[in-house]
């Protein structure tokens, strides 16, 4: 049998949620990641250390004792957000970034900036101590059209952001355009993108024709194929350490996606570097899976390597159709479909 030996990955996007949400995903991607960057978006949301020192022992309380998977904290910006919380977060082992949301751009995203002007202290700060700020890259104007939210946000706010905090580290999260990649690509090294697996392996087609189907809904919305799917492909594949592996697998009740007005979010947790493996191997570009998945992101954060290893099997096994989510059901990605690479236990 074909198999791919990996260094042990890590996701530098997750959302986990808390409480029964929490614990009915959580163990999934602790046997697939050695890490994962956890964002704040709770009700309320995560805006000081206390309480994501707090979360994140809430998460490591619900695994098994033996498991090394770690949780990386992340704060939620907000106009009030203090140049003194970001001393404290960057004081704090537990917290390794934080995150801007534009306000509405997305679920759980109310409490997110609304002027981005008021959040300059504290960026500043950011910079000096080196603490990376995480984007959710959407303009929110009404009259914005939904596919175009992150090219717009690209050339209003971003480039502006990057003219004023130089060495600020940024990480443009879940890239969805062909925009994306080209602004990323020629921008400094302290500039980089995550990127997901539905993004990778799915378009607007999977998602609109033949019926509107709810799972594949997500923000930023899924794009063309040409040109944006296939050069998210080409950037992912490329070997470019400004690109790495970062799921979204963010978890959604059955009956909340597929209702009047489903919210966004694809949960890919229950197979995400089989997914990823799947999107590599279709361009001919397994080998540089490893990179993507388990050295460039743990680089840009300036965190040591994962010493263990994961092997990846060619082999063909179908995905559920659905998982045990909270007392309720997930509808993961790509669910009842076949995939050719499985991880071994
Ligand atoms: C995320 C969620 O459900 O928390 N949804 C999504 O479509 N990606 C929020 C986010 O990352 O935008
Ligand atoms: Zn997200």
């Amino acid at each position: 049998m074909e198999k791919v030996i990996l260094t042990k990955p890590d996701d530098w996007h997750l959302h986990l949620r808390d409480g029964e949400a929490m614990k009915s995903v959580v163990r999934m991607s602790a046997f697939q990641m050695g890490r994962a960057v956890i964002m704040p978006n709770l009700s309320p949301p995560i805006t000081n250390t206390k309480q994501a020192i707090k979360y994140h022992n809430e998460i490591v309380r619900a695994l098994p004792k033996e498991s090394r998977f770690r949780p990386l904290m992340v704060l939620y910006l907000t106009d009030k957000t203090t140049k003194n919380e970001i001393i404290e977060a960057s004081e704090a082992q537990e917290v390794h970034a934080v995150k801007l949301y534009p306000a509405g751009a997305t679920t759980n995203s109310d409490s997110g900036v609304t002027n981005l002007s008021s959040t300059y202290p504290a960026l500043e700060q950011m910079q000096k101590e080196g603490v990376p700020l995480l984007i959710h890259g959407e303009v929110t104007d009404n009259d914005i059209d939904v596919f175009d939210r992150e090219k717009v946000f690209i050339d209003r706010t971003l480039t502006k952001l990057v003219q004023e905090f130089p060495s600020l580290k940024i990480v443009l999260e879940h890239i969805t355009t062909k925009d994306a990649v080209d602004f990323v690509s020629e921008c400094e090294k302290n500039i980089a993108a995550t990127i997901t697996p539905h993004h990778l392996l799915a378009n607007r087609n999977h998602m609109l024709v033949g019926g509107i189907k709810p799972h594949y809904y997500c923000l930023p919305v899924l794009k063309r194929k040409s040109p944006h799917q296939e050069a998210l492909i080409a950037a992912a594949t490329s070997g470019s350490p400004k690109f790495f592996l970062g799921t979204d697998s963010a978890p959604h009740e059955k009956h909340q996606k597929e209702s009047s007005c489903g919210c966004a979010g694809v949960f890919s947790a229950h197979a995400a570097v089989e997914l990823y493996a799947e999107a590599f191997d279709g361009a001919g570009k397994i080998e540089k899976l490893e990179g993507f998945a388990s050295f460039f992101g743990a680089d840009f954060y300036g965190l040591p390597r994962n010493q263990e290893k994961i092997t990846l099997e060619k082999t063909t096994w179908r995905i559920p159709e659905s998982y045990n989510f909270s007392g309720s059901h997930v509808v993961p990605f790509f669910a009842g479909e076949e995939l050719s690479w499985r991880l071994s236990a």
